[in-house]
């Protein structure tokens, strides 16, 4: 079989994946989601999340930028930042929740990690504050897969009042333990 390189450049436009982050709000708070692309990609505009509901954003090949949520109807002030590359280095997303602009805005993105099962490698804290997330730019909390979907959770239902079955298929997926508000239901 002989394919020409322009095939080879058209099949492989064609296998190019979706780009998406699922936002999960996990509390009764209405939220806003605001986008920061890096300069050279589109403006994208906000998104309305109500409370306890989910969006699915889709970005553009290569995206590089991120995106912070503010409760409605108040200023779009950058906070806790979900940082994502799509198509990076070697072709694999990069991501990670970022406290550096403001390590005080503890309510709105929290974690963000892979969509597709086992939900690893997670980063950002559930509750605040963690060591799982950038508070100084030396860190190396950086994280990557080879997926292009990504979930990055809002609020500050999904540690303490909500059993997720994320966490559960994570666990089993990787033979480890889960907290104890499991066999409580509660
Ligand atoms: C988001 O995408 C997932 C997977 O593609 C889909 O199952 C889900 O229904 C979508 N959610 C919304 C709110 O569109």
């Amino acid at each position: 079989m002989f394919f020409s390189l322009a095939t080879i450049a058209a099949l492989a436009a064609a296998a190019q994946a979706t780009n998406i982050i699922t936002f999960i709000n996990t509390d009764s708070t209405d939220r806003t989601i605001y986008f920061t692309p890096n300069a050279g990609y589109s403006e994208m505009d906000p998104v309305d999340v109500s409370g306890l509901g989910t969006v699915n954003v889709t970005f553009e090949s290569g995206y590089i930028g991120n995106a912070y949520a503010v409760t409605q109807g108040s200023t779009a002030t950058a906070g806790m930042l979900a940082e994502v590359n799509f198509q990076g280095w070697l072709d694999l997303t990069y991501f990670d929740v970022s406290a550096i602009v403001d390590p005080t805005d503890v309510d709105n993105v929290r974690l963000m990690y892979p969509y597709n099962s086992p939900h690893t490698p997670t980063s950002g804290c559930d509750p605040f504050p963690c060591d799982n997330a950038y508070y100084n730019s030396d860190d190396v909390q950086t994280k990557t897969t080879d997926s292009t979907h990504l979930i990055v959770t809002l609020g500050t239902g999904s540690s303490n009042s909500t059993l997720d079955s994320r966490d559960v298929n994570s666990a089993v997926d990787n033979g480890e333990n889960v907290m104890r508000k499991y066999v409580t239901a509660k």
